[in-house]
């Protein structure tokens, strides 16, 4: 029985994990999955409460007793230093040594960019941004000195370990071999941070030696910036540090349709997954069930190819794109959907998806 936590966290985690939650259902109910849903209060609500974030046995039981975790976002207004968040999100990635992040962002209609001159289909974008997710300057090396005083002083140290580093680019490769894309491109900022751009561009040749077949190129991050906003489709998979992988990941998405409609899974391939919306918590419309809950349902769309149901995993992205072609959509794709009529839509067209097959069979035989 695969068992998947589920950890809806704050603000619109909340709201758009509830639907991600309704679809798995569906197809725990089409599929025959016999999932088992294991609900997580981790959030703001309980710190707030208690003063825990997040204990170490709760990590345990969280890497060794799900296949998968499923999460929403972490952050809310009343912890303002954002501990929770750090403990539970970053404590989950560091612990379980989630390295890669990868952060897909696929262009699904041409109206859905902010961008001019895709109308006519002839440029699109898909972009697999493979974000290093346990290094950088996330590892919170460095400290404060002499705070509040004209002289305070604030250290944060980038780390970057050989490890670490050939262990994304390689995971980038692997996934650019596997999937048939074309093109690897490095992302870094080598001109004014040398010390780690020479370790990344060393490792990114290494590796990049053993796929001869994929082009591979290196950009700096502020070049990459703009070039993603003037012609996106010229890039296919990009391997990036924690922090730029971050940002440009927020930029992809937003090249396509937004926020809302970008999953991300987080991983240490071959023993633990973490899937979550790229987005955050959405203070600003948290409680107004207007958040989209796309990026957030193709996570769980996600969750099933891991535990095996490649066949729930496709139907989940046709609903999606059925979804978005029907103008079932939350106001930030224009539409007037509430973020539960969008969910609701979906887990129904899986389920009768199921109808549908069931009465043909039923035809065959009858
Ligand atoms: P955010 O992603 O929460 O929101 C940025 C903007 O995008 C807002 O205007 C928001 O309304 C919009 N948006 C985000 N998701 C949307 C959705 N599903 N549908 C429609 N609109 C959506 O980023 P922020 O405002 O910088 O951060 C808010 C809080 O969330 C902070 O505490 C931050 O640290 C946290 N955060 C958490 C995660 C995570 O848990 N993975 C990710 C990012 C930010
Ligand atoms: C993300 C978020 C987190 C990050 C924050 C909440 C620490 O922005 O998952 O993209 O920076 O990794
Ligand atoms: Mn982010």
């Amino acid at each position: 029985m695969p068992r998947i936590a589920i950890i809806p966290g704050d603000g619109i985690g909340l709201e758009v994990i509830r639907e991600a939650v309704r679809v798995l259902e569906a197809a725990n109910s089409v599929y025959d999955l016999d999932l088992e849903l294991v609900h997580w209060d981790l959030g703001a609500d309980r710190f707030l409460e208690t003063g825990v974030t997040i204990t170490d046995e709760e990590f345990d039981r969280l890497a060794n007793e799900h296949d998968a975790i499923l999460l929403g976002a972490l952050g809310d207004p009343r912890v303002p230093g954002n501990e929770h968040a750090r403990d539970i999100l970053l404590g989950l990635r560091f612990k379980l040594d989630l390295y890669v992040n990868w952060r897909p962002a696929v262009l699904m209609a041409p109206r859905f960019t902010p961008l001019k001159g895709f109308e006519d289909g002839t440029r699109t974008i898909h972009l697999d941004t493979f974000r290093e997710n346990t290094e950088g300057v996330y590892v919170n090396l460095g400290g404060s000195f002499k705070v509040g005083t004209p002289d305070e002083v604030a250290i944060q140290e980038d780390l970057n370990t050989w490890k670490g580093v050939e262990r994304i680019i390689r995971a980038a490769f692997e996934f650019a071999r596997a999937k048939g894309r074309g093109k690897v491109t490095l992302v870094d900022k080598a001109n004014a941070m040398p010390a780690a751009g020479k370790l990344w561009r060393r490792a990114f040749a290494e590796v990049g030696s053993e796929f001869s077949e994929i082009e591979q190129n290196a950009m700096y991050v502020d070049a990459m910036a703009m070039d993603l906003v003037r012609r996106p489709e010229h890039y296919e998979v990009i391997v990036t540090s924690n922090l730029f992988g971050d940002i440009l990941s927020d930029l992809a998405a937003e090249l396509t349709g937004g926020l809302g409609m970008a999953p991300s899974a987080n991983m240490h391939p071959g023993k633990h997954a973490l899937y979550e919306p790229v987005h955050g918590s959405a203070p600003d419309i948290a409680g107004q069930g207007i958040a989209n809950p796309l990026g957030a349902i193709a996570c769980a769309g996600l969750v099933l190819g891991q535990i095996g149901c490649s066949e729930g995993a496709q139907q989940v992205d046709a609903a999606i794109r059925a979804s978005l072609e029907k103008n079932v959509s939350t106001p930030d794709l224009g539409g007037v959907a509430s973020t539960e009529e969008v969910g609701a839509w979906i887990a129904a067209t899986l389920l009768e998806s199921k109808e549908a097959s069931t009465s043909q069979t039923d035809g065959t035989h009858g």
